[in-house]
Parts: C-alpha cells; structure tokens; sequence
C-alpha cells in the first residue's frame, strides 16, 4: 500500500503549482477529498485510494513523469528565467509545472535533455559518483592534432578541475571538424572549455546521448515520453531500482 502524503505535496506533483501556490488552492476551499471539502494543505491524503478534486476537476496523480527534448537553440535550460526557458516547450503537458530539466545544456547548445519530477532520479543522474556518460557532436574549428586528441582523451587541467578520461572520435576534418565527444561529468561549459583548451573552439554543440537513452530522430523542438524500458535502464545507471 502507498504510504500517505500531504495535500500540499500531492497536488504540487499533480502539477498545480508549487508548494506556496497549492496551499493558496486549498486554503480558497475548492479542494475536495472523497466530496469533502477540505483546508488544511498538511491534511494527509492516500494516493492510491483517495478521490481528490480541484474545482470538482478529478486531479491525476501519476507520480513521476519522464520526457525527452530535443531542446533547439535558444532557450534556457530553467524552469524560470527573464529570456525563454525549455518550459516553454512542454507546456502542453498536463501538470508541466511539477516537471525541471536534469542537468543543463547551454543556451546555444541543442540535443537531448531530460525532464521529469523524480527528484531521486534526477540528482543521481547528476551526482559524479554515477559518472552517467553524455555523447556530444561538437562542430569545432580547425582540425584535431593527434596529440590534441589524446590530451583531452586522458584528461585536460582547466586551472579550476582537471577532466576525467574521454572517448574522442573524429567524424569528419576540414575547416571546421566534426567531432564526437563522450564525458562522464558535467562541469559548466566543459566540452567548449576542453575544446577552446587544445586550441580549437566549439562553433556547434549537440548532445545526442545521456546515459542509455539515445536522441534518435526526435526533430528538434519537439519532446516524447520515455518508453518504460528506457525508465528502468536509467533507474539501473543509478542503482536504483
Ligand atoms: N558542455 C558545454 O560546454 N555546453 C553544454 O551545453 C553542455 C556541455
């Protein structure tokens, strides 16, 4: 059986708001548990069992949701911010407002980002400890010296941190190159400042791995739900269960 939760937190998953903002609902009187009328945002609610309303509107409470972006250029991996944010791009998602971006991806950078409320899952996919692996195409300038190659495959001192061992692969050399870079961290910047580092500076980022789950042919701008297989090999990445 589900252990209960309060009022508060149950309608803040279900997407109305937050915290502040669903006590504010609850204290108008427009909530109901099972028809009754109910105030007090710390009173304790059975998910499973308990029928609850907002403005006599059934609330679904489906826990956790998990969803990929192909996040265009742009936009600002927040929740909140003065310039467009990545919400702007699910906001058709019923209770969107429950959901943050796992990690971020620069303003100018696209490629796969990963949104959901399942906060576990989401600082685990952060934490070092995991060291969750994220593939990047970067399009940089110039070509990549062999020596060049290796030094950000072994790991580059970037004066605040040095970087832990990279897969590096060249797909395409020209004036400007194409390169696949794969990092098990993710410090602020980082692939631009590896590249910028050996002399070659990022004209374009795209990610198009993070952990198991693969961007594919999701056009950018655009978002899909995780299927429950890709679920469980995040949660397994993790040790969660
Ligand atoms: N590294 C960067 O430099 N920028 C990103 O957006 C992601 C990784």
């Amino acid at each position: 059986m589900a252990s209960k939760i309060r009022l508060d937190r149950f309608l803040a998953e279900s997407g109305y708001g937050t915290r502040k903002e669903v006590k504010q609902i609850v204290k108008k009187g427009i909530v109901e548990i099972n028809g009754v009328p109910v105030k007090n945002p710390s009173f304790k609610v059975d998910p499973e069992t308990d029928n609850v309303t907002v403005d006599g509107e059934d609330v679904l409470h489906i826990n956790n949701f998990y969803i990929m972006l192909n996040k265009p250029k742009g936009y600002i991996t927040s929740t909140k911010d003065k310039e467009l944010t990545i919400m702007e791009l699910i906001c058709d998602i019923p209770r969107f407002k429950s959901l943050f971006p796992v990690g971020r991806l620069d303003k100018d950078t696209t490629g796969l980002l990963l949104i959901t409320n399942d906060g576990e899952l989401a600082h685990r996919l952060t934490h070092p400890k995991w060291k969750v692996p994220k593939t990047y195409i970067a399009i940089i300038k110039g070509k990549l010296s062999k020596k060049e190659k290796e030094k950000l495959e072994i790991g580059i001192n970037l004066g605040d941190f040095t970087t832990k061992p990279a897969r590096v692969k060249v797909l395409k050399e020209g004036e400007s190159s194409e390169v696949e870079i794969e990092i098990k961290e993710g410090k602020y910047h980082q692939v631009k400042r590896m590249f910028e580092n050996v002399g070659h500076p990022v004209l374009k980022l795209r990610r198009i791995a993070f952990g198991p789950l693969k961007l594919g042919d999701l056009p950018e701008g655009e978002y899909r739900f995780l299927t429950d297989e890709e679920v469980r090999k995040l949660k397994k990445e993790t040790g969660l269960k």
